[in-house]
């Protein structure tokens, strides 16, 4: 069975997340950000970051957007703790508050590149904004300034998510069936 076939076991679902978006958006309002340039992490959090600064509209922030195309390798579903920047950011981040946006906190390793990145480069604050956080996972210290939801330790697909390039698509975030079988889906 090909992995796209597999059903998806709903985790969070289109109105959870949406109402969630609105309240991270008032969130960081109260934060008070000032020319506020929001960067998100490809490809995970696109669709994240895309309803977020919608959100973000609607609580009367304008902020500019880019994007930093990160990859952790991964080995299967486990991440191997080294980061590197596949595009950059363009536009200047010296002086300026940042939003980083990513789906996932999970070891922190991605989070912690990237906010190390802003802040070298003379950002004024980097603020970082994750739709999930799994707890107890952490490799190195980091706390997300604003994390939608506490998410169970299994591997979650959808809503920009994927596994095996498979389920980015998904308005919702769930998990894949693997009960019928195909242990090594990930070794190509
Ligand atoms: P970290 O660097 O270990 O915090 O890993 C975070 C990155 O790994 C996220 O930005 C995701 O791209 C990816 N990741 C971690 N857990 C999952 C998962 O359950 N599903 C899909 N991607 C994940
Ligand atoms: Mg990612």
């Amino acid at each position: 069975m090909s992995i796209h076939e597999r059903r998806v076991r709903t985790l969070f679902d289109e109105a959870a997340i949406a109402k969630r978006n609105d309240e991270l958006a008032e969130e960081i309002l109260a934060a008070r950000p000032e020319n506020l340039l929001v960067v998100a992490v490809l490809k995970g959090s696109f669709m994240f970051a895309a309803d977020l600064l919608r959100a973000l509209h609607r609580v009367g922030l304008a902020p500019q957007v880019e994007f930093v195309h990160l990859s952790s390798y991964r080995t299967g579903t486990v991440s191997s703790g080294q980061v590197e920047i596949l595009r950059d950011v363009q536009s200047e981040v010296r002086g300026r508050d940042v939003l980083l946006v990513d789906d996932i906190l999970e070891s922190g390793r991605t989070v912690v590149f990237a906010k190390d990145l802003l802040m070298a480069r003379g950002a004024h604050r980097v603020l970082t904004a994750v739709l999930l956080e799994k707890p107890g996972k952490r490799a190195v210290t980091i706390d997300a300034d604003f994390v939608g939801f506490i998410c169970p330790d299994v591997f979650v697909v959808g809503y920009g998510m994927d596994a095996a390039h498979a389920f980015r698509q998904l308005p919702f975030v769930g998990v894949v069936d693997f009960d019928s079988g195909d242990p090594d889906l990930f070794d190509p």
